[in-house]
């Protein structure tokens, strides 16, 4: 059930709780000057929401493309702290929705995530819909009724159409930060099993064509291994995405 001729590969950066403006900015045209030649790869930076108006800046005129770590789903209103999609325009065409440091630490539910995803289409951007098990699932052979709960939730109040323009990030929560990556086997198995899920709530067409990415650890050393898989569309890349280079790399070993 692949097709990797329609899927281009996406690497995105989550810089998390990092860089502010100046060297946000700084990062991300160290990043665009490293990654201009490797054309075949969607490039997105996902700084913290303070830093994206001086990061659209460092990379304007190139294909590097800013993306928010975090929305709201409302449009506006009292909701302290908060930002909506709408106040996004111009600063971001990619969100990140279900990141697991969200759902661990700020208590986002499958349902939250949902609407973060509507909310995120609706506003024209791309949804970066991050899922995965925690150790204890893993162990307790849970990994694949944890991927099914999470993905059916968001993914059964989009359309086809909508489903095949998001992305999603296989984030197993074990291998997030940890320098412990998923195996390829593991990371292949589990993405292979989110395309199933998909295709069961959404069809095969929406399935053969949502981008899945492996996201967890992911370094210039495992990158080759993980990203030459079959099935698995880049990479959401949080420590060594704060290294032009390091990411550089990564970005290249994506290329079809
Ligand atoms: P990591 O983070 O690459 O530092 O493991 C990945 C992520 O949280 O998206």
């Amino acid at each position: 059930m692949t097709s990797p001729q329609a899927r281009r590969p996406v690497v995105a950066a989550n810089w998390k709780m990092n860089t502010g403006p100046d060297d946000g900015a700084a990062l991300a045209r160290a990043v665009a000057a490293e990654s201009l030649p490797f054309a075949q790869v969607d490039v997105v930076l996902c700084p913290p929401a303070t830093g994206l108006a001086a990061v659209v800046a460092a990379v304007q005129g190139t294909p590097v493309a800013v993306g928010a770590q975090h929305v709201f789903w409302e449009e506006s209103g009292a909701y302290t702290g908060e930002i909506s999609v709408p106040m996004l325009e111009g600063l971001a065409t990619y969100a990140v929705a279900g990141h697991s440091e969200r759902r661990q630490l700020f208590g986002e539910t499958d349902l939250d995530v949902q609407r973060k995803t509507l909310a995120i289409l609706s506003g024209g951007l791309t949804p970066i819909v991050a899922v995965g098990e925690s150790l204890d699932q893993r162990d307790a052979g849970e990994t694949l009724g944890v991927l099914r709960s999470q993905v059916t939730r968001v993914f059964e109040a989009l359309t086809p159409a909508e489903t095949a323009a998001c992305v999603i990030a296989y984030e197993p929560v074990w291998a997030i930060g940890t320098g412990r990556n998923a195996t390829p086997e593991q990371a292949q198995e589990a993405i292979g099993w989110i395309r199933d899920i998909v295709a069961a709530v959404q069809g095969l067409q929406a399935a053969e064509l949502v981008r899945i990415q492996y996201g967890g650890s992911v370094s210039p050393e495992n990158c080759q291994e993980l990203l030459c898989r079959d099935g698995i569309d880049g990479a959401l890349v949080g420590g060594a995405s704060l290294d032009a280079g390091k990411f550089a790399a990564i970005v290249q070993a994506a290329a079809p």
